[in-house]
């Protein structure tokens, strides 16, 4: 039986990287993201290859998760990766500074819309059971702090946590947990963060060497891939070229 992943945020960056790469192993295609063009522009690309479901959704909304999920056709039901990646950054400047909105926005993206899609298919992938696997995407930022951070290394803390709280409970389960937590990676990521700012997103990568979505995809594929009785718990990916810096320190 055709193996089935199931993409939220696969419009973009690594979401559509990963899709290309599961599709290059013959595994039939869940698409999800709220730009249902995108999706279409994909699943035109990879359809010739492999099955390809597509569904416009905003994991925000906990009712059109459970509708797509259940208006899955048969041959997509039987879910055996769940990669939670739809997800945000907004406002990168310091807190005091923020609009509440903004936080608002990434929590409802980021937890609570991974925590919809994750209770969503549960069930399924308890059923699918040894080689099923959750991928979530944290981030470098849900364990280092750093300025302009806030809410969402918050969230990406968040994301660690509840992966690793996610492994205890479904011990026995055969389901795998996973946080995939990126360092610097050039997608569409700050581009969203400044709002629509290409000029500051071209800045931000410009004279370095960042990940590609590519990278990520296929860490995302790799431990999605494994054995059956490998599970990696957290992997922390960065571009060679970046580090951390020394504590800052507010002197007279
Ligand atoms: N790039 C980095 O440096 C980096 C580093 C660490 C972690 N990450 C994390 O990696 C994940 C993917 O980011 P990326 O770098 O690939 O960014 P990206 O190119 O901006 O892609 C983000 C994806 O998330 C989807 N998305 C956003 N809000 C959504 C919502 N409410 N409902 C459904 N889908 C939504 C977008 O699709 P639509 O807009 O079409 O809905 C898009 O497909 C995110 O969780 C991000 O926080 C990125």
């Amino acid at each position: 039986m055709a193996k089935v992943v199931f993409i939220t945020g696969a419009t973009s960056g690594f979401g559509r990287a990963a899709a290309r790469r599961f599709a290059a192993d013959g595994w039939s295609l869940v698409l999800t993201g709220r730009r249902l063009e995108r999706l279409q522009a994909l699943q035109e690309e990879l359809a010739a290859r492999v099955p390809v479901h597509v569904a416009a959704l905003d994991v925000r909304d906990a009712q059109a998760v459970l509708r797509v999920i259940e208006e899955l056709p048969e041959d997509f039901r039987r879910v055996r990766a769940l990669i939670n990646n739809a997800g945000l950054a907004l406002a990168p400047e310091a807190a005091q500074k923020v609009a509440l909105e903004d936080w608002h926005t990434m929590i409802d993206t980021n937890v609570k819309g991974l925590v919809n899609v994750t209770h969503a298919l549960l069930p399924t992938l308890i059923e699918t059971g040894a080689g099923a696997s959750i991928v979530n995407l944290g981030s470098v930022a849900g364990q280092w702090p750093y300025p302009g951070s806030h809410v969402y290394g918050a969230s990406k803390a968040f994301v660690k946590q509840f992966s690793y709280n996610l492994r205890c409970d479904l011990l026995g389960t055969g389901v795998r947990v996973t946080d995939i937590a990126p360092g610097m990676a050039e997608t569409e990521f700050t581009l969203v963060r400044t709002k629509g700012d290409q000029a500051a997103s071209d800045r931000l990568y410009r004279g370095t060497t960042p990940l590609t979505a590519e990278d990520i995809a296929e860490q995302i594929f790799y431990v999605a891939s494994l054995p059956d009785h490998i599970n990696i718990n957290r992997l922390e990916v960065m571009p060679t070229r970046q580090a951390w810096m020394p504590f800052a320190v507010d002197r007279d």
